[in-house]
């Protein structure tokens, strides 16, 4: 009996908690004494094996004997023949170029007709008959397109990132892509930023397990499979941490913090295996990250063992003139001997290098170096072997796609309140018994910013808007309204056809003649309706992604005024945020009972949105970042340092007195999140049991630098309600007592678990080396004797609790 219940509890267990132990390698060094412990320790990190096979090295090695010092220089060039979204090198004849063996890479081509074109001048007609290798921003899918990456990540789901991955590859490498510039890790804490929504979010514990399943889905673990694609993790590093939110701005912080938070997700990507890193275009502590030797080489090469190639962001090279660091040739040598091995759209490898290495001022090494490690890439993918895509029809989103897309969507949406209204109960779900709903706002009916920010191949005609979906639900029970532009009108024409990024997809938005009758439209609408639904948020093309930083994060354009208008109504309201970033939220927050976080959904947006309103699917996603009350508070984080002045509570809606001044609070607004991080509502509720330690004190002397863990935490969760749902547990540490001051909570462990109403299930959390140790003042990784408090809820606010002692 008691055995019996044992094996079902371990079933249950590993079917639900996520081991990310399971994921990692083992390190090289795996035993040691305790006084290198308690120093710390550099480990040599995984690598992946397959650049670096001997038959890879000896066919490498053959090919680079035999290379000119043009040939070498044109591996490490980087065009596109494509849309540009930066300055570009203009004026270059690529089948030339291609044929002289002077450009090993190309951008932004896309579709086998167009590779094949210029693969076959590179296999026919250059010298060495070098493949090129093809890459494209394949962010959130390629024809069939996800949410954006942030959305995601509110699914805390990372079996989901690696099956957008994966479909994201097959669909690139039938259209000749065999490289993505993807994932994109940069820890994001400031959503003035709009690369925000590229993100993985604010917690490095998080966006690693992304990071790994990004790559795992990509890559596959074997780049020579025809359905593999190269990955290219991205920013290298710290880009989310621009001063000010300001894109391409500076970034200047410690080296404690960019190690102990942000180089985290990168670190992890490289222990999955990537095969391309990509620099950032910030500077780092006064160092552009492209020419930036500490990072690529001291940390990414010799800390961390990174065997493939590093490419620079567009015409990150170029740019560095901008940063007042030396002339063209000058920036050049310190890129490439920084570790940067090919130039994208800089134009200045192809340009200033082949002289200085003539000379002896760049050594011969440093260039066949750069050389070597991209055509180890090209070989391990098997480009030599097979340089040509099967030409044929691409892929388009079948009904089976679209089912994953839809089912992922789902999964990301975060029910942010679901207040009872009177006479009706809670909003939502919906009740199939409602007779008219309004559905208002510029979003409702917008294929083209419902897809997200980043889609190039994406076709707006493909998009299923939440009109359609729910027009297809309710028939003439549904009422429409736009009700106002994502813009102002003037703006709204000025763009109208304008894309960034894009090869298919136009604004579809016309601008509105006259945007307050409109609103007055809209009023009346509602006024009809026993419920109404708006579909506000930010227009994704314009306001989202690169280039696309905010200084206040309200609705654009006048949806504001057209909520305040439908809630003037007094009809209940159910507000659906269809924006990829934290917006301010608060006056919604104040005066409408249901909040839907939506983001950019992607193809099946529509009806995404329309199964979770109506209950078809439950909401179990959880923010990946905090969400500000006040634009003023940003950058808001739950893992924030103690200080020695904490505010008891929030205190900003009390009377100003004089015990309540000298803390660290704001004068005008609360500290904490509006909405906090891991946050999210479900259709019904979940019941945490007080969490229990297997270990609940540990002696220095049994800790070792492994992945064992040192300790399990368990915990029961039911479902206390009457509908199935899922939900992510979350486990969170404080270090109290450390040389080196600890956040006040950080995530160390998530579980997704998906229970019937009534079930309960058991759930455990591992907590070894890597979830308990922290930089030390001398930047080495290290536990040092303490207590660590635990919680583990449905959110950074959890309360139930447990702790763990370390003791001498
Ligand atoms: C600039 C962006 O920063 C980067 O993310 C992208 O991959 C490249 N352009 C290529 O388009």
């Amino acid at each position: 009996m008691h055995q019996e219940a044992t094996a079902r509890n371990s079933i249950r267990v590993s079917e639900t908690v996520y081991h990310l132990l399971e994921m990692r390698k083992p390190r090289v060094l795996a035993v040691c004494s305790l006084s290198l412990l308690l120093s710390g320790a550099i480990f040599a990190s995984a690598q992946n094996a397959q650049l670096t096979s001997g038959k890879v090295n000896a066919r490498v090695e053959s090919l680079l004997r035999q290379m000119t010092l043009e040939e070498k220089i044109g591996q490490t060039v980087q065009y596109s023949a494509g849309f540009a979204t930066g300055p570009s090198a203009s004026n270059l004849t690529y089948d030339e170029l291609v044929a002289k063996g002077s450009l090993g890479s190309m951008l932004n081509v896309v579709g086998s007709e167009r590779t094949n074109h210029y693969q076959h001048i590179a296999m026919e007609k250059s010298r060495l008959h070098i493949p090129i290798i093809f890459g494209l921003d394949v962010i959130h899918g390629h024809h069939t397109t996800f949410p954006v990456p942030l959305a995601i990540a509110a699914s805390w789901d990372p079996a989901a990132a690696e099956t957008v991955a994966r479909v994201s590859a097959e669909e690139a490498r039938a259209d000749g892509i065999d490289w993505v510039f993807s994932p994109m890790v940069d820890i994001a804490r400031d959503p003035r930023w709009g690369r925000i929504i590229e993100s993985n979010g604010e917690d490095p514990y998080l966006s690693s397990a992304l990071a790994r399943a990004w790559v795992k889905g990509y890559q596959q673990g074997d780049l020579s499979r025809p359905d593999s694609v190269a990955a290219s993790v991205k920013h290298f590093a710290a880009y989310g941490a621009v001063i000010a939110g300001r894109d391409y701005n500076a970034v200047d912080m410690s080296e404690l913090t960019l190690r102990q938070v942000y180089l985290k997700p990168y670190h992890a990507a490289v222990e999955a295996g990537v095969a391309t890193v990509m620099t950032s275009f910030n500077s780092l502590n006064g160092v552009p990250s492209t020419a930036n030797p500490f990072l690529l080489t001291q940390i990414l090469r010799n800390e961390w063992g990174f065997n493939g190639f590093v490419v620079s962001d567009w015409a990150a090279v170029g740019e560095l003139k901008n940063h007042a660091i030396g002339d063209a040739p000058t920036v050049a040598r310190k890129a490439l001997e920084a570790g940067t091995d090919m130039d994208m759209e800089g134009n200045l490898y192809a340009t200033v290098l082949a002289d200085q290495v003539r000379s002896g001022k760049i050594p011969q090494k440093v260039l066949d170096e750069a050389v070597r490690r991209i055509l180890r890439v090209k070989f391990a993918l098997g480009l030599f072997d097979h340089p040509y895509t099967q030409p044929g029809p691409a892929y388009t989103p079948t009904p089976e796609r679209r089912a994953v897309a839809r089912k992922i969507a789902g999964e990301t949406m975060v029910l942010l309140k679901n207040d009872p209204v009177e006479g009706v109960g809670n909003l939502l779900p919906l009740s199939a018994k409602v007779k008219t709903v309004a559905l208002i706002g510029p979003l409702a009916d917008d294929a083209f910013d419902l897809q997200g920010a980043w889609t190039v191949t994406g076709n707006p005609a493909d998009v299923i808007t939440l009109k359609a979906a729910l027009g297809k639900r309710l028939g003439d029970k549904l009422l429409y309204a736009r009700g106002c532009g994502l813009l102002p009108a003037k703006d709204e024409a000025a763009l109208k056809g304008v894309t960034f990024t894009s090869t298919t997809s136009a604004a579809s938005t016309e601008a509105l003649a006259d945007e307050q009758q409109s609103i007055a439209e809209a009023v009346e609408v509602a006024r009809k309706a026993d419920v109404a639904i708006l579909a506000l948020g930010e227009p994704s093309n314009w306001m989202e992604g690169e280039a696309a930083s905010r200084t206040t994060l309200g609705f654009t354009g006048a949806q504001q005024q057209l909520l305040e208008a439908i809630v003037a109504t007094g009809k209940p309201v159910v507000l659906v945020v269809l924006a990829a970033r934290p917006l301010e939220l608060k006056w919604a927050a104040g005066h409408v009972p249901a909040i839907l976080q939506a983001w950019s959904p992607g193809i099946e947006a529509g009806p995404a949105v329309e199964n979770v309103l109506f209950g078809d699917v439950n909401p179990s996603g959880k923010l990946p970042l905090s969400f500000p009350r006040a634009v003023g508070q940003e950058p808001l984080y739950y893992a924030q340092s103690p200080n020695g002045r904490p505010a008891d509570g929030d205190l900003s809606h009390m009377p100003l007195n004089a015990q309540q001044k000298m803390v660290s609070r704001y004068m005008d607004e609360q500290n904490s999140a509006l909405f906090p991080f891991g946050w999210g509502l479900s259709y019904t509720r979940f019941t945490y049991s007080y969490p229990t330690i297997d270990h609940a004190q540990i002696p220095m002397r049994n800790i070792a630098l492994d992945h064992k863990p040192l300790a399990t935490v368990s915990v029961d969760v039911q479902n206390s309600g009457s509908v199935a749902g899922t939900e992510v547990l979350q486990l969170y540490i404080r270090n109290t007592s450390a040389s080196v001051e600890q956040p006040v909570r950080e995530l160390k462990g998530f579980s997704r678990v998906t229970l019937a109403p009534g079930e309960t299930k058991h759930v455990t959390f591992a907590l070894g080396f890597d979830e308990l140790n922290f930089y030390n003042a001398a930047l080495k990784e290290t536990i040092e004797p303490t207590t660590y408090d635990i919680w583990v809820g449905g959110s950074s606010l959890a309360t139930a609790a447990t702790s763990l002692k370390i003791v001498e």
